[in-house]
């Protein structure tokens, strides 16, 4: 049996994701995190770090900062210098951050990761949307639209790979988007934390501030172990900010709102990269074949539809099909526990999580075909 095979108990327990449905038989398949162990060498290096005894502020070491520079260099042949990144305890407080970093209209493509929504007006900054649009069941930009709010805006808030959509954005794309932002002089923030779940063989992550130098120098990069690691719970991210003066205007938007990055959450970040490929590897095999899975009983199913997913453990389903107002609670009522569409801009959608082992995904397809058969 393989490690990902292994159900481990999450009930009762600290779990956001299993709480949520406390006491009654409906699996969790929203919030993005995986219901795997993290990789052993990341337990073993909080482990040894736990037994150290003392839990001081934390500040990064060189071997830290060094195992960064080299998962960049390895992964995306992106080499960047030391002083470029800036810690912190998530992406989320990364994004609003960005936000708070300039003056003017924030710009997204929608449906998209809720605090993309809610990050401007936390930051007292006007939301721009631009919907994606599904062409032959690929999602894609629409670019009139992009080019029509494009001259209001200030920053574009990117989400690279895509959650929910599943893409991986080509160089093609990113080039696009980085010739809007050089003409408008954008600021783009690029999350990136799904950058290391790209599913599809022949598909590669490019980080957006590797383009071109002129696309550094206005980029904000945010990236994590934590999605890829199942390790968001260890509150520990890092923005990638070439330039010098961006930097300094992202640091004084931290000040005072933004804590340090947790201990633990250091000691998992240099042990994921410096020892986790082999386990990443794995997962990868195990999260194509469950996206396989869904992909495969959702078309067999009527009134629901989904494109491809590239990247991510995250499957977006239009249920607009089935007519009922409201699928998350008809799946919730037949025991499946997904996330509302209506959150990430597209009310009638549901995303499912499908960071699971096989027999978890079993039992929710099982479900998911019930709930259907019900209607
Ligand atoms: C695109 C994206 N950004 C950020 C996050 C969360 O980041 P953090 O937990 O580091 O704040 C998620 C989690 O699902 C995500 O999908």
């Amino acid at each position: 049996m393989s490690e990902f095979d292994r159900v481990i108990d999450r009930r009762g327990g600290d779990s956001l994701k299993w709480n949520r449905y406390a006491g009654r038989d409906v699996l969790p398949l929203w919030v993005a995190d995986m219901d795997f162990a993290a990789p052993p060498a990341v337990l073993q290096a909080i482990q040894a770090r736990v037994a150290h005894g003392v839990f001081g502020y934390s500040e990064p070491w060189p071997s830290l900062t060094e195992s960064v520079l080299a998962h960049l260099e390895n992964s995306y042949d992106w080499k960047i210098e030391a002083q470029w990144l800036v810690w912190l305890p998530g992406l989320v407080p990364g994004l609003n951050v960005a936000c708070r970093t300039i003056d003017g209209d924030v710009l997204t493509a929608t449906p998209v990761y809720p605090p993309f929504l809610t990050a401007p007006g936390n930051m007292g900054r006007k939301l721009r949307r631009v919907d994606l649009v599904e062409r032959e069941g690929v999602w894609q930009w629409d670019w009139p639209e992009l080019e029509k709010q494009a001259a209001h805006s200030r920053l574009l808030l990117l989400c690279h790979p895509h959650n929910p959509v599943g893409r991986c954005w080509r160089d093609e794309e990113l080039e696009k988007l980085a010739a809007v932002a050089e003409r408008h002089d954008w600021i783009v923030c690029s999350d990136e934390i799904h950058c290391d779940l790209v599913l599809d063989e022949d598909r590669q992550h490019r980080p957006f501030a590797l383009l071109s130098e002129k696309a550094a120098r206005r980029s904000i990069t945010l990236m994590a172990p934590s999605k890829t690691f199942n390790v968001p719970g260890l509150a520990c991210a890092f923005a990638v900010i070439p330039d010098a003066g961006l930097r300094q205007r992202f640091r004084t938007a931290m000040a005072g709102i933004v804590p340090h990055p947790n201990t633990l959450g250091l000691a998992a970040c240099e042990a994921a990269f410096r020892h986790g490929a082999g386990w990443r590897q794995k997962l990868i095999r195990v999260l194509r074949s469950n996206r396989d899975r869904v992909e495969q009983a959702v078309a067999a199913l009527p009134g629901l539809r989904m494109a491809h997913v590239e990247a991510t453990y995250l499957a977006w389903i239009d249920a607009r099909g089935l007519g009922v107002a409201d699928p998350e609670a008809h799946f919730e009522a037949h025991g499946l526990g997904l996330s509302d569409g209506a959150a990430f801009g597209a009310p009638g959608w549901v995303r499912l999580n499908f960071g699971c082992p096989a027999t978890t995904l079993d039992e929710a397809l099982v479900r998911l075909k019930k709930a259907i058969s019900a209607l």
